[in-house]
Parts: structure tokens; sequence; C-alpha cells
């Protein structure tokens, strides 16, 4: 059986490399990586050639007739292009479909979550409504919120090297708020898996690797490490407050990037911790299917695991070259 051809987007960026690094392992998927002409230089990219992956440069925000040809013969494209870019996905939504390509998985990979809480989920919705209206094959996939930006520092600051500057991971309201989370390494293993599978065409899907409350979370860092932590409870109406005042100052300031992370970060906590939004009761409610329960033999990193990384020096930090805009 021929291989798919699988055209990846942001595969050097945290999630893409994740779904680059299994696709290469499985040996299943002919994969090239589309690179924008500004970055084709970067080292990262030259990396990607070393690794046998074809590059295929393009401006997915350039000519239609350049992005139909060059998607002509993919039978999959995922996207991994970054929060902060996702709404250029629209041209190549378009062409992909243009293309004749037979599933598209456009850039989810974040928390269980419905239309109208969050900035960042109402964009991803903008695109699904287009792939749907399009008619175009698809695979919506997410994975709850990553181990990665949710431990406490330790106090002896043996976990400061892994932690995403400035990261504060306060509790909230009483911490008993559970959540789906996972190691950004497991992302990629749950996607090839998913993106060989007829059951999950059409379908929404989340994969994960634990379901914890922040309270759990506090206990294990200190199980793992025997240090003790401070414990500081953020009150709901705090965190209210703070979206309204952020929401405010985006109104009148569009283009500010800072405000912006500062809208999404908040709105994050508010469906995690205040509306309890990323749960598998309520993914289940949303329709998705659990790909642990479609791999049962896929076995991800519990956040146990990951802390006895964390303390071993073994995590990487997220965005360690920086944030791609
Ligand atoms: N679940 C969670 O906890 C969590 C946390 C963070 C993010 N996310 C989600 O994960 C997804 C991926 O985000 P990420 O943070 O992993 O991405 P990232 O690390 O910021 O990487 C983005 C990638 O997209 C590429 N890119 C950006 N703009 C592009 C453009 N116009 N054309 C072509 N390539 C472009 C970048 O390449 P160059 O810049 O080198 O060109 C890079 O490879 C997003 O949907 C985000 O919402 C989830």
């Amino acid at each position: 059986m021929s291989k798919q051809k699988v055209l990846l987007l942001g595969a050097t960026g945290e999630t893409g490399t994740s779904i680059l690094n299994s696709l290469l392992t499985l040996n299943k998927f002919e994969i090239t990586a589309l690179v924008r002409p500004s970055s084709a230089e970067k080292p990262d990219v030259q990396a990607l050639t070393e690794k046998g992956v074809k590059i295929l440069i393009a401006d997915i925000s350039g000519p239609a007739e350049e992005l139909i040809n060059a998607l002509t013969g993919i039978d999959v494209v995922i996207s991994a292009i970054g929060g902060m870019a996702q709404m250029a996905q629209m041209g190549l939504v378009e062409a992909a479909k243009k293309a004749g390509v037979k599933r598209f998985v456009p850039c989810d990979f974040a928390s269980v979550c419905p239309v109208g809480v969050m900035m960042l989920r109402d964009e991803k919705e903008e695109i699904h409504t287009q792939i749907k209206k399009l008619g175009l094959g698809y695979t919506f996939i997410d994975v709850g919120y990553w181990y990665q930006l949710s431990f406490p520092p330790l106090p002896s600051g043996r976990t400061s090297y892994a932690m995403f500057p400035g990261m504060q991971v306060p509790l909230h309201g009483d911490g008993e708020a559970k959540n789906i989370l996972i190691d950004i390494r497991d992302i990629g293993h749950f996607v090839a898996r998913i993106i060989d599978d007829e059951r999950t065409l059409n379908k929404y899907v989340y994969g994960w690797g634990d379901i914890l409350t922040e309270n759990q979370i506090y206990d294990m860092m200190e199980e793992v490490s025997g240090e003790k932590l401070e414990r500081v409870y953020v009150p709901d109406e705090e965190v209210v407050a703070q979206e309204k005042q952020l929401l405010q100052a985006f109104e009148n300031d569009k283009t500010n990037v800072r405000l912006r992370i500062g809208v999404m970060s908040t709105q994050y906590a508010i469906s995690k911790y205040v509306r309890r939004d990323n749960t598998p009761e309520n993914a289940k409610s949303l329709g998705y299917l659990d790909a642990r329960e479609l791999y049962p033999d896929l076995k991800p990193k519990s956040f146990k695991e990951f802390v006895g990384d964390l303390v071993d020096g073994k995590v990487q930090r997220p965005y360690a070259k920086g944030m791609s805009m």
C-alpha cells in the first residue's frame, strides 16, 4: 500500500515538532513540511531536511493557484500554525478543497471548550465553519492543556529551567476543577493514529494524558520532589474581573499582542477553572470521541511521570526559541 501523503504546517513549532516526530517514527507517511518564505533559511528548517522531510516553501496567504498546485496529490493536511496566526489558515482550507485533499486537521490542539467562551476557540470555530461549508473532510483534534504549562515552580528553583518566562501557576477557586491535560510530546502519538483511522473522519477527537485538579497537581509536585509548596488560591471573581478589564483594553487596541495574549490566557483560566469546561464529561456532551478509547494500546505519559522528568532535568522549556507570530 502506498504511504499517505501528509502536508504539515508548523513543523518547527511546539505542537508541530511533536506531530512530526511521531509521523517520522511510524514510517507510514510521506511527509512534506510547508514553510513560509521568510523562514526558509532558518536552521530549524534545514534540520527538517536532514530528517528526510520534504520542504515546500509557500505563502499560505499568497495566490490561490500556487497553493492549489502545491497541495495537489496531498491526502492529509495538518496545521499546527500557532494561536496568533490561525486565521491565516483560511486560504489553505480553500486550496485544500480545490486540490482534492481528503482530510484537513486544522490548528485546534487546545482544551475542550464550547463556542462563545474564548476568543482563541471562537477563531478556531471560524475555520471549522469554513471547512464544513466547503465540504472538506476533517478531523478536529483537541488535547487539553499542556503539562509543560501546568506545573508550579519548586521553591528550590530545580524546575525553573523548564518554565515558560513569566508563567504563574496559582490555584483557582477551591483548586478542585479537574482538567484534561497532556504532555506536548504525546500530542503527535495521538495525531499519527487519528489521521490513519477512517473512524475519525469528520469527527471531533480528544487525546489526553491525565485528568487532574490543581490540588492534585500541587500534591504530586510535592510528593515527587519532596519539597513543600505555598498554595495561593485566586478567587473566581478576580479572574472574571481581570478578563473584563483586559477585554476593554483590547477592544481599544486590537493589534496589541501583549493584550491579546493576556485575554487569551485569562479566558483559558475562566474556561478551565471557573466554568470547568475542559473535562471528559463535557467533551462527550460536545460530541468528541475519546482517543484513549479508540487506541487503548497508546500509553501517554502521566503527569506524575512528567514531574519525574521535570525534576531530572529532562523537560524542554516551551517556546525556548521564542514565540512564532
Ligand atoms: N493545549 C495547550 O495547552 C496549548 C498551548 C499552546 C498552544 N496551543 C495550541 O497549539 C496550536 C499550535 O501552537 P504552538 O504554540 O504549538 O505553535 P508554535 O510553537 O507557535 O509554532 C507555530 C508554527 O507555525 C509556523 N507558522 C506561523 N505562522 C506561519 C505562517 N503564516 N505560515 C507558515 N507557517 C507559520 C511557525 O513557523 P515559523 O514562525 O518558523 O515560520 C511554527 O512552525 C495552536 O492551535 C494553539 O492554540 C495549545
